[in-house]
């Protein structure tokens, strides 16, 4: 029975047939007893949107920037190590599909496809991202690698050092390409699509380091030289070392705390990333969404703030746009789309995140993306009253004490100023 296609979800339920388990599960999990992981999504139902009527809805516009560059929408695709698992090709699919929608493609350093490879089969730069491994000399060509294929950003990732773990993907025995045992085996039988794309292209090995790294030539030395490669001491002074190789735009990803935002920022970085790396790594942290409003508070000013984690909608991106964040990024989301149903299916998930980001933001009585802030959030609370941004105890709580609380943690201090808000009075006279 085919099921028309409708949400991101529905992508989700397909990609879980079509991808061998246990790549579908590398995506489909966090770390851990995976709380995190589920709070970064269920936070965002806590949110609430104000429904507006009778204001103009005409001549809508997504159109925004994300560190200096134009975007269709001020969406992202995340970097997400082993995307050409969930389906063949899956990097080189990915980037196409969003330079098509017209939204940035990262590619991570543990990739399939290489950079080389991605840049030679699509036509608009891309972003890379990279992980800090303890041969500096490799994270080196990696950097000059990246700015040789003209790649327009550098996403440097801080929050992986050492990796939390994934109950499924040791019980999976997650392995590029999948060892041949009988489970495997029993599992791929079941997948004849994956198979046969898969068999018709080379790209099955970490694309980026495989031939890229003296003594690392075969599956067997390049795992064990990955488990051991990510490097511990990582430090502010890296980050400074790195981003001088650079030279170009600069995305620090993985910040989730105030302190660590006011040190990113202190690095000049164009961006930083709230993000608990879509709950992979500390189980218990708080959900980026929750963490956003205390990091925008503190450096929002200094620094452009993007976020991403658990973002499954157009309405969960409104709502990150409302509490500070200038943009976001998505992972399961796209890799969703990309294992049910290839590029196809990663244009599927842009389309389908762009129509509910644009025909939320027009019920919310906006018209320009960029006009998004805490004026379109609604309280939610037993006294009824209806704006976040006036409500009677403090908008980031949600609620006045009389009701139901659903907390944005250093939401009080996060306030941008409605008063000279530079949209303050369009908002009050069009809303
Ligand atoms: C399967 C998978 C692989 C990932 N690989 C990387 C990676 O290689 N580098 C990185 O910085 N983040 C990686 N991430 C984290 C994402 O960049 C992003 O932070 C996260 O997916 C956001 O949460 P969401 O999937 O709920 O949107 C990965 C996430 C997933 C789901």
């Amino acid at each position: 029975m085919t099921r028309t296609i409708t949400s991101i979800e529905d992508l989700r339920l397909i990609a879980k047939r079509r991808v061998p388990r246990m790549f579908y599960d590398y995506a489909d999990s966090g770390s851990w007893t995976e709380s995190t992981y589920r709070a970064n999504s269920d936070d965002f139902q806590a949110i609430k949107l104000r429904q507006r009527i009778a204001v103009d809805m005409t001549n809508r516009t997504l159109a925004s920037t994300m560190v200096g560059q134009p975007v269709a929408m001020p969406v992202a695709l995340a970097p997400t190590g082993l995307a050409g698992m969930q389906h063949a090709d899956g990097e080189i699919l990915a980037a196409r599909a969003a330079a098509k929608a017209g939204v940035p493609f990262t590619l991570s350093t543990m990739s399939i496809c290489s950079i080389e490879d991605v840049a030679e089969h699509t036509d608009q730069p891309f972003w890379f991202q990279l992980y800090v491994m303890r041969d500096r000399a490799f994270i080196d060509r990696l950097i000059d690698r990246a700015k040789a294929a003209g790649c327009s950003a550098l996403v440097l990732t801080l929050d992986l050092q050492i990796l939390g773990q994934r109950h499924k993907d040791i019980r999976n025995s997650l392995s590029t390409p999948p060892k041949p045992t009988l489970a495997n085996l029993v599992n791929l039988a079941t997948k004849p699509r994956w198979c046969w794309n898969m068999l018709q292209t080379r790209r099955r090995h970490f694309g980026n380091i495989h031939g890229h790294v003296e003594g690392v030539a075969d599956m067997s030395s390049l795992s064990s030289w990955t488990a051991t490669q990510f490097d511990p001491r990582l430090s502010w002074d890296d980050v400074k070392r790195f981003q001088d190789r650079w030279g170009g735009k600069l995305i620090l990803k993985g910040i989730l705390d105030p302190e660590d935002a006011e040190n990113a920022a202190r690095t000049g970085a164009d961006a930083i990333v709230v993000s608990n790396h879509g709950g992979r790594q500390l189980d218990g942290a708080m959900s980026s969404i929750n963490a956003l409003p205390s990091i925008v508070a503190a450096v929002g000013s200094k620094v452009e703030v993007l976020m991403d984690g658990g973002i499954r909608s157009g309405q969960d991106v409104i709502k990150a746009l409302a509490l500070g964040a200038h943009g976001v990024f998505i992972g399961r989301a796209f890799l969703y789309g990309l294992g049910a149903m290839g590029e196809q299916g990663v244009s599927l998930s842009l389309d389908i995140i762009r129509r509910e980001l644009d025909t939320t933001m027009a019920l919310c009585g906006l018209r320009d993306v960029k006009d998004v802030d805490r004026r379109i959030l609604a309280a939610v609370c037993g006294c009824q009253s209806a704006r976040a941004d006036t409500h009677p105890r403090d908008f980031g709580s949600f609620s006045c004490g009389d009701g139901p609380v659903a907390t944005v943690a250093g939401a009080a201090t996060a306030a941008p100023p409605i008063i000279g808000s530079p949209h303050a009075e369009a908002l009050g006279q069009s809303r």
